[in-house]
């Protein structure tokens, strides 16, 4: 298993940003598929810095959100596209055509999906998948209980996460939120993951991630059998593994 685990915060988020660019010069038509939350924000805003400084060709990439959130505007500044549009995507002068964001608003999201998963495969497939690791040990949107088998499709959010979103978006109980993701399936896919998960409250999660049994009860768990998957934690994220 590779598993890379650093000192500290600091040099975990500066890992992780010099991870993407090594893809972006390895293979400079990379499709890269990023995640949104507190794990994944330094690294993003450290991957905007270096090409600040010293620039490198972005013309031909791609990058995409993991998952979204539906029926909620774009522009809500909690939606994974307008956190990546701040984070890095602007930062990087990446265009519409090379930023493939999936719709927060459709009547036909199962249509959606499909065509979404036909984006990626058009554009040669997933070469670095970034996740960022659920307390319970989810993967994007796909909470416990979702089959290995599943494919890109609309999940029912989290109760904690959805009032959350409600109070901050103004949104009725009458409109249903959801959570578009790339499936199971499609994140083992991805020619290389890394998982990376930082903060000693990710610390027992972490543990039955990489040694629990591979159960659907804990989605991450079937990283376990990715063959190109780094699992990066930093020394709180490891505290139940490391000696
Ligand atoms: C959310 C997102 C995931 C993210 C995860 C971890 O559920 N849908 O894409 O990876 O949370 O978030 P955090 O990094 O804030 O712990």
């Amino acid at each position: 298993m590779n598993i890379t685990i650093t000192e500290n915060e600091t040099k975990f988020d500066t890992l992780a940003a010099w991870r993407i660019i090594e893809t972006i010069l390895a293979n400079p038509k990379a499709v890269i598929g990023l995640s949104t939350g507190q794990t994944t924000t330094n690294m993003h805003r450290i991957v905007a810095q270096i090409y600040q400084q010293h620039p490198f060709d972005v013309s031909k990439i791609t990058l995409f959100p993991l998952d979204e959130i539906t029926n909620i505007s774009r522009q809500y500044s909690g939606s994974c596209y307008a956190m990546l549009k701040n984070q890095i995507v602007d930062a990087l002068g990446i265009q519409d055509s090379q930023f493939l964001a999936p719709p927060t608003v459709s009547k036909d999201f199962g249509c959606e999906c499909r065509k979404y998963e036909a984006a990626l495969a058009a554009k040669g497939g997933i070469d670095l998948l970034i996740l960022g690791l659920g307390a319970n040990g989810h993967l994007g949107f796909n909470q416990p209980g979702t089959p290995f088998e599943s494919k890109t499709w609309i999940s029912k959010m989290d109760e904690v996460l959805e009032a959350r979103i409600r109070k901050e978006t103004n949104t009725t109980p009458e409109k249903e939120l959801g959570g578009f993701t790339l499936g199971i399936k499609n994140i083992m896919h991805s020619r290389k993951i890394i998982l990376a998960a930082k903060g000693i409250h990710k610390a027992e999660i972490v543990e039955k991630m990489l040694f629990g049994q591979i159960t659907t009860d804990v989605p991450a768990s079937v990283l376990q059998l990715h063959p190109n998957c780094e699992f990066l934690l930093d020394a709180g994220a490891a505290k139940a593994i490391a000696p």
